[in-house]
């Protein structure tokens, strides 16, 4: 795939080619990330936690989010970028939350959005979907109700939430969803939803029975210390090798060794 579509990702799915997704929120990143070949590139609203430092997703602002898509959008050529609608910018009614998922798609220049929830948002999928912008659901641990659910612990284990979940699945596949995200659910639940769906299921701490996997990238790079799930797989601890990096910068200023002879003009 040349560039990467939402109609590429369910073709993948047909043919059994399991999809990669990371986050990014800024320029630097998503062109490394755009350049490694990954499929989808995510700009999160977890940025409200990885970028801001806040504790939760709730605080970003649509315009913040827009913000970071305009970076991430200028440093992509291949990916799919799907961008979070944030709180507060969909879920009072299905108008707001097409101005909400047009502003996003006329001011960053993204290709898709992506809104948590199931049948509580149905028209507003449905209306952001009838302007011609696609749409990816989030069911499972979804952050934005975290004051609802109380824990970010894992969601469904029990039969009433399973069984919604599922129902939700399968509505906003009706509805016209391209892909779901399945966040922090019990592998055995996320593989059968994903094999009851023709649309890609992207897993985050589903197991291994789903379509597709995504990470908050600076988790996978090991740059956020302090959030360790089980689902995360770390492929490089750069918060150490960075740590590193600065104590000798300021060692080697400290002690005159930098700039050497050659490093000035
Ligand atoms: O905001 C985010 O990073 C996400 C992924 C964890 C799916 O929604
Ligand atoms: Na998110």
């Amino acid at each position: 795939y040349k560039r990467i579509t939402t109609k590429s990702l369910v073709e993948m799915k047909a043919q059994g080619e399991k999809i990669s997704m990371l986050t990014s929120y800024d320029f630097s990143m998503a062109k490394i990330v755009d350049g490694a070949g990954i499929d989808v590139i995510l700009v999160g609203d977890s940025a409200s936690n990885v970028m801001a430092g806040h504790e939760t997703t709730l605080p970003i602002t649509l315009d913040q989010m827009i913000y970071h898509a305009v970076s991430v959008v200028r440093a992509v050529e291949r990916a799919l970028v799907v961008v979070d609608l944030p709180f507060g910018s969909y879920q009072s009614d299905p108008k707001e939350a097409l101005r909400s998922a047009i502003r996003i798609m006329k001011e960053s220049g993204g290709h898709a959005v992506k809104l948590e929830g199931g049948k509580e948002i149905k028209d507003s999928v449905k209306r952001i979907l009838n302007a011609g912008i696609p749409v990816m659901g989030h069911l499972g641990l979804t952050p934005q109700s975290i004051y609802k659910f109380g824990t970010y612990t894992v969601r469904a284990k029990e039969e009433a939430e399973a069984e919604k979940l599922k129902t939700d699945a399968l509505m906003l596949e009706k509805a016209g969803c391209f892909a779901l995200v399945l966040e922090k659910v019990p592998a055995k639940l996320a593989k059968e939803v994903a094999e009851s769906l023709t649309i890609p299921v992207i897993g985050i701490g589903a197991g291994n029975g789903v379509d597709g996997q995504v990470l908050v990238v600076h988790d996978m790079i090991g740059m956020t210390h302090e959030f360790n799930p089980r689902f995360l797989r770390r492929y490089l601890d750069l918060y150490s090798e960075m740590t590193k990096a600065f104590e000798q910068y300021r060692d080697d200023v400290k002690s005159r060794n930098f700039p050497s002879d050659d490093e000035q003009y």
